[in-house]
């Protein structure tokens, strides 16, 4: 185990005992959780790593240079990843979307998708992957990764004006690229391309109306996402976030829009379309309208750890099960055990009490 320079990171990566299970059960259908969600989405972080800085997530002033990512050894291989997915598919899990950091840095993640693909829901579908990227890389990768089975793909950015999403990535890196990366994905054949905008107040709440002018027509869904207080070295404060009320009203006004119901159940962002019939939007609105009572999602972070909620302190160690000779019907019987047991809620008892705990950071856990 590496040090770790700062203590959030100290509590999270070594958090977690190792989870023998009481009771190897075989799982038959859907679990249910203490306050009766079921598990269907599953996201998967496969490195730690990013080459961006975003303020909101990987402050650069914390992932400084001397910051000690996690060595290579520590990270789940493919094949546990993929040992891990069929598990959680016996559970109910009927989509997985593959997170970071950044994906798409890890080295031929196609080969994961791949191997992904073949896995099958407990109604015998295939499920559906997907995966979060900056798109740097993308313009690279998306002919690879389409090709290895993904079929959807969702893409970070904050601002269409460059100096501003210059300076929010942190990286300096342009809009244009990731534009390509966008028109690479849609030309490689992915479909229901989604565009993650977080929005803060004064930063770049600005850009809401252009990104919706520009994605307006082009088939790709912009999402506008209230700044979350995850994990703990944002800054994060109240007076940054910009409601979606508030988002929906000054896009409503330029350009009319009527709500449209949820694709499926625990679908996270409210769905929003145009009125002329040019598109539709989302909004994510973790802080103002928290939607943790039809929450149904597990994350295994980068090394093999179990977080049943985005804001947890801690993790189940579940790579100690994998690399402890347990059998599938074992580990299954510990992921029954801890979906059980599962109470999360946190963005719905955020509050004073809850701000002083020592949060895992995005970045491990999985955006
Ligand atoms: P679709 O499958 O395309 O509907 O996407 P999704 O619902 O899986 O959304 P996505 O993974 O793109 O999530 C978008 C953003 O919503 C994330 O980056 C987070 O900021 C936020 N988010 C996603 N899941 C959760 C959650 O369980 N809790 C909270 N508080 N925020 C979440
Ligand atoms: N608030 C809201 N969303 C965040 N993300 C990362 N940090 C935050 C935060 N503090 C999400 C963004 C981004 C994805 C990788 O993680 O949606 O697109
Ligand atoms: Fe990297 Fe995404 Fe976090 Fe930005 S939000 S630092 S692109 S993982
Ligand atoms: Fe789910 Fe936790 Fe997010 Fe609530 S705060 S929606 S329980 S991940």
């Amino acid at each position: 185990m590496t040090e770790r320079i700062i203590p959030i990171a100290d509590a999270h990566y070594n958090a977690g005992t190792p989870l023998v299970p009481a009771s190897p059960v075989l799982a038959t259908g859907k679990l249910a959780d203490a306050r009766a969600r079921t598990l269907r989405d599953l996201r998967i972080s496969v490195t730690d790593r990013c080459n961006f800085r975003c303020s909101y997530c990987m402050p650069p002033a914390v992932f400084d240079r001397n910051f000690q990512f996690l060595p290579h050894s520590s990270l789940l291989t493919f094949e546990e990843i993929e040992r891990m997915a069929r598990v959680f598919a016996t559970h109910g899990v009927e989509k997985i979307r593959i997170t970071g950091g950044e994906p798409l840095l890890r080295r031929n993640i196609e080969a994961l998708i791949g191997m992904l693909a073949q896995v099958r829901t407990v109604h015998d579908r295939p499920v559906e992957i997907t995966l979060t990227t900056n798109a740097t890389l993308l313009a690279r990768k998306a002919g690879a990764l389409a090709a290895a089975g993904l079929r959807r793909v969702t893409v970070s950015l904050d601002a269409l004006d460059d100096a501003v999403f210059r300076a929010m990535n942190g990286a300096d890196f342009p809009v244009a690229d990731v534009l390509a990366g966008i028109d690479a994905a849609a030309t490689a054949g992915l479909r229901s391309i989604k565009v993650n905008m977080v929005v803060k107040r004064g930063v770049n709440d600005h850009e809401i109306v252009p990104m919706a002018r520009h994605f307006r027509g082009s088939g790709h869904i912009v999402r506008f996402i209230e700044f979350m207080d995850v994990g703990a070295s944002n800054g994060w404060r109240l007076d940054d976030v910009v409601p979606s009320t508030e988002v929906i009203a000054r896009i409503d006004e330029q350009f009319p829009l009527e709500p449209v119901a949820a694709q499926y159940p625990g679908e996270v962002a409210r769905r929003w379309r145009y009125a002329d019939g040019s598109g539709e939007i989302g909004v994510i609105s973790s802080v103002s309208q928290p939607f943790c009572s039809s929450c149904n999602r597990a994350r295994l972070s980068t090394e093999g750890k179990l977080f049943t909620c985005l804001f947890a302190t801690a993790g189940h160690d579940l790579r100690a099960l994998l690399r402890g000779g347990y059998s599938d019907e074992q580990i299954s019987g510990a992921i029954s055990t801890l979906w059980s047991q599962r109470s999360d809620r946190y963005s719905e008892i955020r509050s004073e009490a809850t701000s002083g705990l020592r949060r895992i950071e995005m970045s491990y856990i999985g955006g």
